[in-house]
C-alpha cells in the first residue's frame, strides 16, 4: 500500500500549473462515445479516473491513443454495443455517464451501478427519471443498470434536485432523441458547460448550458462531426492550491485556471485576510498569520463547491475564533472529521453544520483519506502541522491530483510517496 509523507510548518511559494478539469473529461470522454467520431481531447489530466475510463472505452472496441501526456486521439466510431460491464466502472461515480452516452447511441445501455466515493447515499434518481421521460425503460439487476428505448422523444424535464450528473447525463441521451427536449432546474456547473460545448462542436443542438434551463433539438447522429477539443481547468485542483497557500502562511500563484470560475473560494480567502489577486488566467494567494473566522455554506454552482469544503474546513482549523460550515449537498460530507481531529483538529458535528474551534495546534499523526476531497483535506492540513504526517489511502487521492508530490515540492513541500516494503520513515525524513 502507497502512503504520502508530509512535514509540515514550510510556506508554500511559488506557481502551479493546474491540470484540466476532473469532471469534465470524465463527462467529455463519454460523450466522445456517444459522438462516435474521431476526435482529439487536449487538456486531459492524467489521474486514475481517466486512466480507468479509457481502459473501458477500449474494452468496448475505441481506439484510443495518447499523442502526448494530456492529449488523446479517441476513435469510437467502431463501438457497436450499449453493453459496457467493464471492472473499471464499479469504483467510479461517473461511469454513470455511459447510460446517457450509450443510450443517446444505441438506445440502450447496460452498465454497473456507479461505484465513487462514499458520503451519503447518492441515489441516480432523477438521472432515471430524465431517461424514463424521454422514452425508456429503466431496470435495476444483478448489480447493473439496463436502459432500453424503442425511440427517444423529447419532452419537458423537472429536476427535483439540480444535480450535475443528472443533467450531463440526460442531455447526452437528449441530444440525438426526436424534437425539443427542455430540462428545467438543472445545474450550472462549469464541467457541464464544457460538455454542452464539447456536444456543440460536433454537431449537436444544446442552447442554455451553465443556466437553470437546457433547451436541446435533436440531431442525427449521422450529422456528427469529427471534432477536436480542449477541457478546461480544474477549479476544485485550483482551490485546492489556493487553499494550500493560505494555509502554510504562502505565497502560491495558480496557472492556467478561469479566475471566474474561482469566485466563491476567493471571496472566502479575501474574508479571512489573504490578500487575492487574479489576473486573465492565473490567482495569486497571499497568507497571513492572522487568518479570521468565518461561515461557509456549500451550494451548487455560483456558490461554494462542496468538494471543497473539506480543505476548507482543514484551513478554517487555524483561523482565529469560531467557523461554521453547513454542507447542503451531500447528507453525510464529515466522514474525514475523525482523521482531521487525529491532527489535532477540533471540530464539532451539529447536524448538517461543523463548528471549527480555530487556532488549533495541529501535529504530525498517521491518518486515512476516507475519499478524494478527504484526503486532500488531510493533505492540506498536513502542510499545516508540526512533525510529520503520514496519510494512508494515496489510491482516493490519485483519481484526481494530478502530480500532487511534484506540484507541492516544486512549491516547497516537503511530501514523498512511500510503499509498505520501504525503509522505516525516520529514514525518509532524513
Ligand atoms: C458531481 C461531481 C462531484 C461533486 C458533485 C456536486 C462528477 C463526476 N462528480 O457528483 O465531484 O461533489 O457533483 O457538485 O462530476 N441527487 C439525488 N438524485 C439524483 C442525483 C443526485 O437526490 O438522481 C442528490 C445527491 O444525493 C446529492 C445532490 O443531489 O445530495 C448532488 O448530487 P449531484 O450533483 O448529482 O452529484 P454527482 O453528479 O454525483
Amino acid at each position: 500500500m502507497e502512503h504520502l509523507v508530509i512535514s509540515g510548518k514550510k510556506p508554500l511559494v511559488g506557481k502551479v500549473d493546474i491540470s484540466g478539469a476532473k469532471n469534465a473529461a470524465v463527462a467529455i470522454i463519454p460523450a466522445a462515445l456517444c459522438v462516435g467520431k474521431v476526435h482529439t481531447i487536449e487538456n486531459l489530466p492524467k489521474i486514475e479516473d481517466v486512466r480507468k475510463y479509457i481502459a473501458v472505452l477500449e474494452g468496448m472496441g475505441a481506439k484510443c491513443r495518447f499523442l502526448d501526456d494530456h492529449t488523446l486521439r479517441v476513435d469510437a466510431t467502431k463501438v457497436n454495443s450499449g453493453i459496457a460491464m467493464h471492472e473499471n466502472l464499479k469504483s467510479m461515480r461517473a461511469s454513470y455517464y455511459l447510460i446517457g452516452a450509450l443510450l443517446g447511441r444505441f438506445k440502450k445501455a447496460v452498465v454497473p451501478m456507479p461505484g465513487g466515493c462514499n458520503f451519503g447515499s447518492r441515489p441516480i434518481d432523477q438521472h432515471f427519471k430524465g431517461f424514463e421521460a424521454l422514452g425508456a425503460t429503466v431496470l435495476q439487476e444483478h448489480g447493473a443498470i439496463s436502459v432500453t428505448a424503442d425511440r427517444l422523444v423529447g419532452t419537458k424535464i423537472y429536476l427535483d434536485v439540480a444535480s450535475v450528473g443528472a443533467t450531463i447525463n440526460i442531455m447526452m441521451a437528449a441530444i440525438y432523441a426526436e424534437g425539443e427536449t427542455i430540462l428545467e432546474n438543472c445545474a450550472k456547473e462549469p464541467h457541464i458547460v464544457d460538455c454542452a460545448n464539447f456536444l456543440n462542436m460536433c454537431g449537436a443542438n444544446i442552447k442554455g448550458a451553465g443556466t437553470g434551463v437546457l433547451r436541446i433539438t435533436g440531431v442525427k447522429a449521422s450529422e456528427m462531426k469529427d471534432r477536436d477539443y480542449t477541457i478546461i481547468p480544474d477549479q476544485i485542483e485550483a482551490g485546492t492550491y489556493m487553499i494550500a497557500s493560505a494555509i502554510t502562511g504562502g505565497d502560491v500563484t495558480v496557472r492556467r485556471v478561469i479566475p471566474k470560475h474561482m469566485e466563491a473560494l476567493s471571496a472566502k480567502l479575501t474574508e479571512m485576510g489573504c490578500k487575492v489577486i487574479s489576473g486573465d488566467d492565473w490567482i495569486k494567494v497571499q497568507g497571513t498569520a492572522e487568518l479570521k473566522s468565518t461561515t461557509v455554506t456549500t451550494l451548487y454552482y455560483p456558490g461554494f463547491p462542496t468538494d471543497l469544503q473539506p480543505q476548507m474546513t482543514a484551513l478554517l482549523t487555524q483561523a482565529e475564533g469560531t467557523s461554521y460550515v453547513t454542507e447542503t449537498v451531500f447528507e453525510n460530507r464529515f466522514q474525514y472529521i475523525d482523521q482531521l481531529s487525529r491532527l489535532g483538529a477540533k471540530v464539532k458535528i451539529e447536524g448538517r453544520m461543523a463548528v471549527i474551534e480555530g487556532s488549533a495546534r495541529l501535529t504530525g499523526a498517521e491518518v486515512t483519506a476516507t475519499d478524494l476531497r478527504a484526503g486532500a483535506c488531510l493533505v492540506v492540513a498536513a502542510l499545516a502541522a508540526e512533525g510529520c504526517t503520514v496519510i494512508s489511502n494515496v489510491n482516493y487521492i490519485d483519481r484526481g491530483y494530478e502530480k500532487l508530490e511534484e506540484k507541492l515540492t516544486n512549491l516547497g513541500a516537503s511530501i514523498r510517496r512511500i510503499n509498505d516494503g520501504d525503509p522505516p520513515l525516520v529514514a525518509v525524513e532524513a
